[in-house]
């Protein structure tokens, strides 16, 4: 297991704390109480490279590995959640799948875009009911020949209505369950493509988050991605890629709440003394501390397994898990030692606490990662693949 970051990663860290602060602090509260999209600051992180971090230069992207990718993820999400997802979809789920798996037409004509910054990506893999079963895909895309016709419905889509590109899953061949699903390339601006209103969350409010519709939506033969009936496993092997990114984002929205907390009790004070000198305070904030680290290195652990291409299936699944629920936990810790004015926007800690909950649910409930796990243990296989 390594402990030291590289220059250049410790470069990335800096520049996505820097930007973060400067970029994204300022507004952040209003554009979560108004659900204000940060239109500008995605603008300014595409500008800057963190749109398409892990995607070769090749295509415009930055060509860093995980790792890299998932302290800028921590950074950027210790501050604003909301950039923070809109940057892992569109790193993670949409630019990393497509330059696996999709052919050199479709990387020329959207990934360089996408990895640049131009636009940014949504992933539609959620209907209203089939969420959590992937496999059970409403939406059909049937063959006609020279196209797919593409009916159906999508939920809870991230960047879904400021997305120049989605990735659409569905169902081919509903006689052959999951190996008839396919993964599509739609344009927004397509005929029957329709757009819902955004959603009105309890977190990551100023995010995009929209269902939509396709009604006879013809997608040509080439916008296929991978071979007929590949849809599930590429959606399977992105969202194990976009996990560890959800996982970071955790650890940012934990690590950020107990750096407020931690500043607060160090100059509130009392019954004589600031509130960091009671234990009561204190071995919360040691809990923080250490809980928040262990997630931290799961983290890195699967963004490490991802780059030496081992099997990071389970690794991302476990950190996704842990850090979630650490994110969720600290969160409410930091707002109970903020007391009252935890309790106001202004403090900050009440929106980390709601943004928090969302990384319990999107890119799998933690009850789907404890599937995962579980799955691979009583296969034999206890733990994830040692780092060399
Ligand atoms: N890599 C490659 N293939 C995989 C895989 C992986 N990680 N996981 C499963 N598969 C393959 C299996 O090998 C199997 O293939 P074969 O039949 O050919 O052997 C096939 O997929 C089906 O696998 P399972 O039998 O395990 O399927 P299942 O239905 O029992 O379980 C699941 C699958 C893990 C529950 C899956 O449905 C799942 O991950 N569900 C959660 C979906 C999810 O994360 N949704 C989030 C929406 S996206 C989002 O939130 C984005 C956003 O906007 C922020």
């Amino acid at each position: 297991m390594y402990f030291q970051l590289s220059e250049e990663q410790l470069g990335v860290q800096e520049a996505a704390k820097t930007f973060a602060e400067k970029e994204l602090l300022p507004g952040v509260i209003d554009r979560d109480r108004e659900m204000r999209f940060p239109t500008e600051e995605v603008k300014e992180m595409g500008t800057m490279g963190f749109l398409g971090m892990m995607t070769s230069p090749k295509y415009g992207g930055g060509g860093m590995d995980t790792l890299s990718y998932v302290l800028a993820m921590e950074e950027i999400s210790k501050v604003d959640p909301v950039a923070g997802v809109i940057m892992s979809v569109n790193n993670s789920l949409v630019c990393w799948g497509l330059e696996q798996y999709g052919s050199d037409a479709q990387k020329e004509k959207y990934l360089r875009p996408l990895a640049s910054g131009l636009y940014t990506g949504s992933f539609c893999l959620s209907e209203p009911e089939a969420g959590s079963d992937a496999t059970s895909q409403k939406t059909k895309a049937i063959d006609q020949g020279d196209f797919y016709l593409l009916n159906g419905t999508k939920n809870w889509i991230t960047n879904g209505s400021t997305s120049g590109l989605q990735i659409v899953i569905a169902q081919s061949h509903p006689d052959q369950a999951h190996h008839g699903i396919n993964a599509f390339i739609v344009e927004p601006d397509w005929e029957g493509v329709s757009i819902g209103p955004k959603e009105d969350k309890m977190g990551i409010r100023a995010s995009d988050t929209v269902s939509i519709t396709y009604t006879d939506v013809k997608v040509p033969k080439e916008n296929r991605i991978g071979d007929d009936g590949f849809g599930f496993k590429f959606a399977m092997k992105t969202l194990a890629g976009g996990r560890i990114g959800i996982a970071a984002q955790a650890v940012g929205i934990a690590e950020g709440a107990f750096r407020l907390a931690l500043d607060y009790s160090k100059q509130r004070e009392a019954f004589g003394k600031t509130i960091s000198k009671y234990q009561a305070i204190s071995f919360k904030l040691a809990e923080m501390a250490t809980e928040i680290e262990a997630a931290r290195m799961m983290v890195h652990r699967a963004a490490v397994l991802k780059d030496q291409k081992k099997d990071y299936d389970m690794a991302s699944s476990m950190a996704k898990r842990f850090a979630a629920d650490i994110a969720m936990k600290h969160t409410v810790e930091a707002v109970q030692i903020h007391g009252g004015y935890g309790f106001v926007r202004e403090y900050q800690v009440e929106r980390m606490m709601r943004d928090a909950k969302i990384t319990q649910i999107y890119e799998g409930t933690s009850e789907i990662q404890k599937l995962v796990i579980s799955r691979n243990i009583l296969n034999g296989i206890l733990y994830p693949p040692s780092i060399v």
